[in-house]
């Protein structure tokens, strides 16, 4: 009898759990469907200047050689803009920061935690385009976060590596130093 009515009790904590386990999963599917755009300090446009036709590399310049992508400096941005001068208000932004020497303060849209260590440059240089993790950023005018970037997306990918390098790149410390 006290089997019966404990295991009638334990019936809607399982229920529960249940339906927090339900709200959770649908909570993070919403959450990583939503691409969120940063407040950046300006409007600069990825679209504008893909479609311009400049290349990834030409303002990202250091991800092929080093832990970061980088971003480009102001003088980068009025090496065109000096003479391209569209008259927007962000237009506006952008000279202003030239002409009081500052570096514009872009908020960060991918970071991982302090323990993890990640680096462009092998992955860059292995031949994988940025799209692979970034999206389709030539389609976005702010960049925004196309994936979640977790533990188990980048084992998911480093699995399907080459068999003579993927058990290397499972190893906690490529990641965790
Ligand atoms: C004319 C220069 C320029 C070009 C070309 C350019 N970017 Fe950017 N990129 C920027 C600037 C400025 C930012 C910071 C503002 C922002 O986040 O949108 C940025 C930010 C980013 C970010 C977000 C960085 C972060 O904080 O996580 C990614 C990802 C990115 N760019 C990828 C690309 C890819 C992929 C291409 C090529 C398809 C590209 N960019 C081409 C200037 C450029
Ligand atoms: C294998 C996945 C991967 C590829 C390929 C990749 N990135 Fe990234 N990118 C990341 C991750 C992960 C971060 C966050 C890194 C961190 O916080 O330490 C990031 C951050 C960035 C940032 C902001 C921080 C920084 O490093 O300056 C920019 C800009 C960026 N990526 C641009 C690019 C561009 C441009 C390319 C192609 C040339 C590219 N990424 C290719 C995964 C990737
Ligand atoms: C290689 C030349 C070149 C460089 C470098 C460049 N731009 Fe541009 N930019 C352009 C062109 C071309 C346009 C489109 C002009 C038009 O719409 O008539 C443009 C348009 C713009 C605009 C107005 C429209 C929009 O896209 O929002 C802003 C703001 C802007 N750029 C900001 C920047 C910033 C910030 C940087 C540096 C990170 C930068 N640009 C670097 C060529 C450049
Ligand atoms: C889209 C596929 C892909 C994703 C996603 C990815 N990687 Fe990689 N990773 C690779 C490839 C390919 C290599 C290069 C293997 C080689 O050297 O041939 C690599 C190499 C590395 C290396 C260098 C290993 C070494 O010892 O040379 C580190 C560190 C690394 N990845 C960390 C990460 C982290 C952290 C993430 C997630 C934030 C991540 N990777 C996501 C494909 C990926
Ligand atoms: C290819 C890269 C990669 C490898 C290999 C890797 N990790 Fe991670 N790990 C990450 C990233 C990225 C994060 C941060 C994002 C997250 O929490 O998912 C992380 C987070 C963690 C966390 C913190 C989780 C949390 O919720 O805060 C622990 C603990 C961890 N890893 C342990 C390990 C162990 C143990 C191994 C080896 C069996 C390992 N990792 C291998 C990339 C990696």
């Amino acid at each position: 009898m006290s089997r019966i009515v404990s295991g009638l009790r334990r019936q809607p904590v399982i229920l529960l759990a249940g339906l927090v386990l339900v709200v959770v999963l649908v909570g993070g599917v919403v959450s990583r469907g939503t691409a969120v755009a940063q407040d950046q300090p300006l409007d600069y446009s990825h679209q504008t200047h893909i479609a311009a036709g400049m290349d990834c590399l030409f303002c990202h310049s250091s991800a092929t050689r080093s832990q970061i992508a980088g971003v480009p400096s102001v003088q980068k941005c009025m090496g065109c803009h000096e003479t391209i001068t569209p008259e927007s208000e962000s237009m506006q932004t952008l000279q202003g920061y030239w002409e009081r020497q500052e570096p514009i303060p872009w908020e960060r849209v991918n970071k991982q935690p302090d323990f993890v260590y990640f680096s462009h440059q092998p992955h860059v240089n292995s031949g994988l385009a940025c799209e692979n993790c970034h999206g389709d950023v030539s389609s976005m005018d702010q960049a925004q976060k196309s994936v979640e970037m977790d533990m188990g997306w980048c084992l998911d990918c480093h699995a399907q590596q080459d068999e003579a390098i993927a058990p290397h790149l499972w190893d906690c410390v490529v990641c965790h130093q």
